[in-house]
C-alpha cells in the first residue's frame, strides 16, 4: 500500500510540474503575434555558412533576435560569445523568450573521443554515457544548449561515408548505444547547467541509402523499416530524448522531411514523441529537388504540416509561413503546436528561469580541456578497439630496441580527430609515433618513414621506409584512411585501403620482420591482404586526442583489447550488402552442394570479421547453456544460463552475445537477432555462470498484419563471443 502511495504521490508532482511547464508554454504562446510564433520555427546557422544568397535573411543575426524573427542558432561556441546572443534575445526582444544554441557535439566538443562507431566497439554502453556526460560537461560550459546527436541510423553498406557517426548493423546495439548517449546527454535533469538536450536523427531510414551513395534514394518495405531502421529511434524516443531530426532521404518516394506518416502519424501517434523535430539542413527546403514541391511556399507547407517543427537552414519558413498562415494554407493551431513543442523543450532546459546559465565563463575555463576529460578520452578509447588477428606477435615484449613506425598515419594529428570533431585541438592529439615513445621512453628507439601518401600513387618513398624497416625488429604499420574520407558526403566506390599503402605493406613484407597493422578508418575495409600475411591487426577507428597513448597500451599488453566489431567486414565490396541478422532464403547455401542455392560462382558468403568479432590476448571458452526449461508461455521470461571461463594467461574481459533465432514464423525471420550481451572480466583461469533473461518484448516482432506481437512456435538460443562461433540450444513458445 505505501508503494502505491509513494507512486501516486510521485506521478502527481511530476504531472504538477509538467503542468507548470505547459501551462508556462500556454502563457507565454498567448502573448505572441504571428511573426513572433514563426519566428520560433526558424533556426539559422551563425554566420549563414551556406545557401543561395537570394534566401538568406538579409537582417543581421541581432536584429531578427529583436524583431523574435529566430528561435535558434547553432554553429556558435563560447560562453561569452552565446551569452551576447541570449542577452538581447532576452532584454532586447518583446516577449524576451530565449533562444536555444545547438551544435553537432557527435564525439566531443574540444576534448575529442572516440568516432561513434569506435565507441559502439567497446559494447559497453556505461561507458559511451560516460563519454557523452563528459561531452556534456564540456560543451555546456561553452554555451551549448542542444546537441545534434545521437545518431542511430543503421547501416548495412560500408561505402556510406556516415556508418563511421553511428553504431554499425544492428537495432539491439544501436538502441543500447542510442539511449547511453542520451542517458548521458541529458543527465537525470535537463534544466541542470551541464546536460544539454540530445537529438536523435536522421529520423529515418538515410543509413540505407542506394549504392551506400550519401543522400542516395532509400527504399525498403514498410516492415524492414519498422524491424530494424526504427528500432534505434523508437528506444531512444523511450528513453526521453528531448528532439529528433528528420532526415535528407526518401522512403518509397516520400522524403523523411515531408512525410506525416513518419513525423506524425508513427512518431507523435504510435510513438507518443512530446519533443520537437527540427529538419536537417535545408532539409524542407529540399523537397523541392526531391520533386514533391513545386517551390519553397509548398515545401514549407508540407514540412510544416508533416510534422517538422523547426526548419534548419531552409529559409522555407522564414520566407513562407506567414503568408501561408495568412492565406488560410496552414491554420494556427498547426502553427501553435509546432511552437508549443520549442517552448516546452526551452522551458525544460530551464532556459526561461536562467537563460545565463550555460554562459559562465569560469566554467568554461575550468570544463573545456580538462585534465580529467582528457584522461576520459583514453578510457574510451582502449575500450574501442578491436582486436582482428594476433599469432603471439602481441603484446610486443618491452625489452624491444627498434621499431619501426610506418605509414601516413603514424605521425598524423589531425586523422585521429575523425570526421564531425567539432572543435577538436589537433595539437592536443598523442599520435601512434608519440604514444610508442610515451610507452617505452629512451629504453628504445622508434623510427618513422611515412613511405606514402593515404591517397595517390606516389612510389618515392618506399625506399626510406623500407631503410628504415630493416633496422627495425618490428614494423607497426599505421596505415588507413583520412578523417575526410569518412564522414558525411564521403561514400567511396571501394572498400579497399586508399592509395598506393598495401603495396607499400607488400613491399615490407619482403623483408620478413614481425608487422602489426594499426588500422585507422571509418568503415570496413577489405584487409583480406592484411589478414593473409600480416602476424596481428589492430581496429582502431578514429580515437580522439589520446589516440597514440591507448594503442601504445594494448600494442605492448597494459591494456588487454576487449571491443568487438558492431559491423560486418566484407571480403569484397560485391558481398555488400553483408550483414549478420540476414534472412535464410528458399535457397540458403548448400556449402557441399552449391549449384542452385544462393552463392556467388567467385567468392564465398563469408565475410572476412563476423558482426560481433573481436579477439583478446587471452582465451575465453563457453559451456553448459541450459535454460530455465524448455516450454514457456507467450508472456513469460526465458532464463539463459551458461558458463564463460578465462582460459588463458591474461586477465581479460569478454563481450558474452546471445542471439535467438524464430523458426517459423508468419513472415521470415532473421537468421539470428542480438537479445542481450554483457561485458565480463575474468582473471585466467578464473570462471563465471552468467544469466541473461530472454523477454517476451525481445521475442516481438512485426508479423504478417504488421502488430508488434510474439508468435508461438520453436526457438533457438546462441551464447558467444561473436555472431558465428556459438553454443546453442533450442526452446518453444506456446500460446
Ligand atoms: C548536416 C548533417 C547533420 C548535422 C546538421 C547540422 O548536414 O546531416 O547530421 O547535424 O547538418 O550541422
Amino acid at each position: 500500500m505505501k508503494k502505491v502511495l509513494i507512486l501516486l504521490l510521485i506521478s502527481t508532482i511530476i504531472s504538477a510540474q509538467n503542468r507548470s511547464t505547459e501551462q508556462r508554454v500556454d502563457s507565454v504562446l498567448a502573448l505572441m503575434n504571428l511573426e513572433e510564433k514563426v519566428g520560433q520555427l526558424v533556426q539559422y546557422s551563425s554566420g549563414w555558412a551556406t545557401g543561395s544568397k537570394t534566401d538568406r535573411p538579409e537582417e543581421s543575426s541581432s536584429d531578427l533576435l529583436k524583431a523574435g524573427k529566430i528561435g535558434s542558432f547553432f554553429n556558435i561556441v563560447g560562453a561569452e560569445t552565446t551569452r551576447e546572443l541570449q542577452r538581447i534575445a532576452v532584454e532586447e526582444s518583446r516577449l524576451k523568450i530565449p533562444v536555444i544554441i545547438g551544435l553537432d557535439v557527435i564525439h566531443g566538443y574540444k576534448s575529442t573521443f572516440p568516432v561513434p562507431i569506435a565507441e559502439a566497439s567497446s559494447w559497453n554502453p556505461e561507458l559511451v554515457k560516460k563519454s557523452a556526460r563528459w561531452q556534456a560537461i564540456e560543451s555546456s560550459a561553452a554555451g551549448v544548449h542542444w546537441t545534434f546527436n545521437p545518431m542511430v541510423d543503421i547501416a548495412r553498406d560500408p561505402r556510406w561515408g556516415r556508418i563511421v557517426e553511428g553504431s554499425g548493423e544492428d537495432p539491439y546495439l544501436g538502441a543500447a548505444m542510442a539511449v547511453a548517449r542520451i542517458k548521458g546527454y541529458q543527465g537525470d535533469d535537463l534544466s541542470a547547467s551541464n546536460t544539454i538536450a540530445a537529438c536523435i536523427k536522421h529520423f529515418a531510414g538515410y543509413g540505407a541509402a542506394e549504392a551506400g551513395r550519401d543522400y542516395n534514394t532509400v527504399d525498403f518495405s514498410e516492415r524492414t523499416f519498422h524491424e530494424f531502421y526504427l528500432r534505434p529511434f523508437k528506444a531512444a524516443v523511450d528513453a526521453g530524448a528531448a528532439t529528433l531530426m528528420s532526415s535528407f532521404n526518401e522512403i518509397g518516394g516520400v522524403p523523411a522531411s515531408g512525410s506525416h506518416y513518419l513525423l506524425t502519424k508513427v512518431l507523435r501517434g504510435m510513438w507518443g514523441f512530446d519533443g520537437f523535430v527540427v529538419s536537417d539542413w535545408n532539409s524542407v527546403g529540399e523537397l523541392v529537388p526531391h520533386g514533391v514541391a513545386a517551390n519553397l511556399k509548398e515545401a514549407a507547407e508540407l514540412g510544416l504540416e508533416a510534422g517538422v517543427d523547426m526548419d534548419m537552414e531552409g529559409n522555407a519558413y522564414f520566407r513562407h509561413m506567414v503568408e501561408l498562415v495568412n492565406e488560410g494554407m496552414v491554420s494556427i493551431e498547426t502553427i501553435d503546436e509546432s511552437v508549443r513543442r520549442i517552448l516546452r523543450i526551452k522551458f525544460r532546459l530551464g532556459l526561461f528561469d536562467d537563460p545565463y546559465k550555460y554562459n559562465n565563463v569560469e566554467t568554461e575555463k575550468k570544463n573545456v580541456l580538462s585534465d580529467e576529460i582528457i584522461k576520459a578520452t583514453k578510457d574510451v578509447a582502449l575500450e574501442s578497439m578491436v582486436l582482428l588477428k594476433n599469432d603471439g606477435l602481441l603484446p610486443l615484449k618491452k625489452d624491444i630496441r627498434k621499431i619501426a613506425v610506418i605509414g601516413p598515419l603514424g605521425q598524423s594529428k589531425e586523422d585521429p580527430l575523425g570526421p564531425w570533431n567539432q572543435q577538436g585541438q589537433k595539437d592536443y592529439v598523442v599520435t601512434v609515433v608519440e604514444g610508442l615513445q610515451n610507452k617505452l621512453g629512451s629504453s628504445a628507439e622508434i623510427m618513422f618513414a611515412e613511405g606514402c601518401k593515404i591517397l595517390g600513387e606516389d612510389r618515392t618513398g618506399f625506399a626510406e621506409a623500407l631503410e628504415t624497416a630493416k633496422k627495425a625488429d618490428v614494423i607497426v604499420l599505421s596505415l588507413g584512411e583520412s578523417l575526410h574520407l569518412s564522414g558525411e558526403a564521403q561514400s567511396r566506390s571501394t572498400l579497399d585501403v586508399p592509395g598506393v599503402q598495401e603495396e607499400l605493406a607488400k613491399e615490407l613484407h619482403k623483408l620478413g620482420k614481425p608487422m602489426v597493422l594499426v588500422l585507422m578508418n571509418g568503415r570496413p575495409l577489405t584487409i583480406n591482404w592484411f589478414d593473409e600475411n600480416v602476424n596481428a591487426i589492430l581496429e582502431c577507428w578514429f580515437l580522439g586526442l589520446q589516440s597514440g597513448n591507448a594503442i601504445a597500451d594494448v600494442l605492448f599488453g597494459d591494456y588487454n583489447p576487449s571491443g568487438k566489431l558492431p559491423v560486418t567486414f566484407p571480403k569484397s565490396l560485391g558481398q555488400v550488402p553483408l550483414y549478420y541478422n540476414h534472412k535464410n532464403t528458399g535457397r540458403p547455401l548448400n556449402p557441399k552442394v552449391p549449384a542452385y542455392t544462393s552463392h556467388y560462382n567467385d567468392e564465398s558468403n563469408d565475410p572476412l570479421y563476423p558482426f560481433g568479432y573481436g579477439l583478446s590476448f587471452t582465451k575465453f571458452e563457453y559451456s553448459d547453456l541450459k535454460l530455465s526449461k524448455s516450454e514457456f508461455k507467450k508472456d513469460e521470461s526465458i532464463k539463459v544460463i551458461f558458463t564463460l571461463k578465462n582460459t588463458g594467461k591474461y586477465a581479460g574481459e569478454e563481450v558474452a552475445q546471445l542471439y535467438v533465432r524464430d523458426l517459423v514464423g508468419s513472415v521470415t525471420r532473421p537468421v539470428k537477432e542480438l537479445k542481450d550481451f554483457a561485458k565480463i572480466k575474468l582473471n585466467p583461469g578464473e570462471s563465471k555462470m552468467v544469466e541473461f533473461s530472454i523477454t517476451p518484448e525481445k521475442l516481438k516482432f512485426f508479423d504478417l498484419n504488421m502488430d508488434f506481437v510474439v508468435e508461438p512456435g520453436d526457438f533457438k538460443v546462441f551464447i558467444g563471443g561473436n555472431s558465428v562461433d556459438v553454443i546453442e540450444q533450442s526452446f518453444k513458445v506456446v500460446e
